[in-house]
């Protein structure tokens, strides 16, 4: 493999844990090299709740992808998620002094750290500073002011909050599954990765990764993140739900969900009819499936309603010519792009994430967003990562936004 660096994106979900490895290669590309799930144990609301029974888990997906794909990883991106995370809207500003008045990268980074300088709660720590834009002199919008020339440049830029303890335990089950090297990611910054053009984060995009337990978003405007939010609901919740009304185990649940749930009643025909299987070797039922939609839809709106309530809650408002986007396993149930069309108010679509080079078509699937986002983050790190979004505006950024980017930083 004529690679210079391989590594590893792993996302530690509530039902399953997933290994991507892939090699940037001279030329700077990213070769995924494969790709491979187990179900997880250990991981409640997407976050780590038995070190031990997760790093089972973790070890034994690790240890059959470095099979497949022949290689030792040295580096792993893991995800961090789930509703500890807090995004901070903040600016910081600082007055010019260099010669001519000519403002700097140097100026650009203090800015940063301005904005990044406020008090913290307890277990609290910054996990990305994601840049918005900057102000010169009181002119806003500018999303490269080097060689500009101001008096006052004042930076915005969403800082990324997440839970000390969380992260540190994701920290010590890959440092006990043989990584020293590691770096955590914001879940939905993976996903925006693969699966969100330029065009998209232009115009304005909201997010939507609905998992087992969690839901995670990201909005964004202008091209920038502006909003990080979730909720502790998910596909299981709703899988609950009806093991719980039709009183059946949660497997059949499942599978009645999997199989023929519904979440958007109006698109469901009144006289359509769904088999039920019974426990105990008794036959099948018919049930009407306008009835199975009356379960699952109040609890999917829920989780949609929340992120919108949310929304409104923290002032995120204006257009939004890319919609609602949908990924995660639980964005698979039937009925999901209608009904969250009908809450949002927005044309809404279920993503998919791009093809890298190497990827088998199977994982070009709403559920792997996450693992192969994470692999990507890191080829783009380190200057690699072409992809099929990308049209050419962000490589004409050359220097400055990719050491801005890397200022995207992780600090566990
Ligand atoms: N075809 C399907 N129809 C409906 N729901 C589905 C389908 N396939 C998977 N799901 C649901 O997706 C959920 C799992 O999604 P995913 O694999 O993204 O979760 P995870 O990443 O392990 O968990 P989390 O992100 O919450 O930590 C489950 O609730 C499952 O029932
Ligand atoms: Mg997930």
């Amino acid at each position: 493999m004529a690679s210079e660096k391989v590594m590893m994106g792993l996302d530690i979900g509530s039902s399953w844990i997933r290994a991507a490895i892939g090699s940037i290669s001279k030329d700077g590309s990213l070769m995924v090299d494969t790709l491979c799930e187990r179900p997880s144990d250990g991981v409640r609301n997407g976050v780590i709740v038995n070190v031990e029974q997760t790093l089972k888990s973790i070890s034994s997906v690790i240890q059959e992808a470095e099979l497949q794909a022949g290689v030792e990883v040295q580096t792993v991106i893991a995800g961090v998620g789930g509703s500890s995370i807090e995004g901070r809207q903040s600016e910081g500003v600082i007055g010019i002094n260099t010669k001519g008045l000519e403002i700097t990268s140097s100026d650009i980074f203090k800015s940063l750290e301005v904005a990044r300088t406020f008090e913290l709660a307890q277990d609290r720590f910054i996990l990305h500073t994601l840049v918005q834009d900057f102000s010169v002199d009181g002119k806003s919008g500018i999303k490269d002011p080097v060689n500009m020339s101001g008096h006052r440049l004042e930076s915005r830029a969403l800082v990324v909050l997440g839970s000390q303890t969380n992260c540190s335990n994701t920290k010590k089950c890959l440092q006990r599954a043989g990584f020293n090297n590691s770096r955590l990611v914001l879940e939905q910054l993976a996903d925006a990765e693969v699966v969100l053009g330029t065009d998209e984060k232009e115009m304005g995009t909201v997010l939507i990764n609905i998992g087992s337990n969690i839901t995670n978003m990201i909005v964004y405007q202008g091209g920038s993140p502006c909003y990080v939010g979730g909720v502790d609901l998910g596909g299981n919740n709703v899988t609950n739900d009806i093991a719980f009304l039709l009183n059946k185990p949660k497997t059949t649940a499942e599978q009645i969900k999997c199989e023929s749930g519904n979440c958007f009643i109006p698109s469901v025909k009144q006289e359509d009819k769904i088999i039920i299987p019974q426990v105990g070797g008794l036959p099948s039922i018919q049930m009407p499936k306008v009835e199975l939609s009356k379960i699952i839809e109040p609890r999917m709106a829920e989780i949609f309603s929340l992120l919108k309530q949310d929304l409104e809650i923290k002032g995120i408002r204006g257009n939004f010519g890319g919609g609602v986007v949908l990924v995660g396993g639980g964005s698979l149930i039937s009925g999901a792009t209608e009904l969250a069309n009908e809450i949002f108010r927005m044309q809404a679509r279920i993503g998919f994430p791009e093809a890298l080079p190497g990827l088998d078509r199977t994982y070009i699937d709403p559920r792997y967003t996450t693992v192969l986002g994470l692999l990507k983050s890191e080829a783009r790190r380190s200057g690699g990562g072409s992809n099929r979004h990308s049209n050419g505006k962000d490589s004409s950024k050359s220097g400055f936004f990719r050491k801005l980017s890397n200022f995207i930083k992780t600090v566990v």
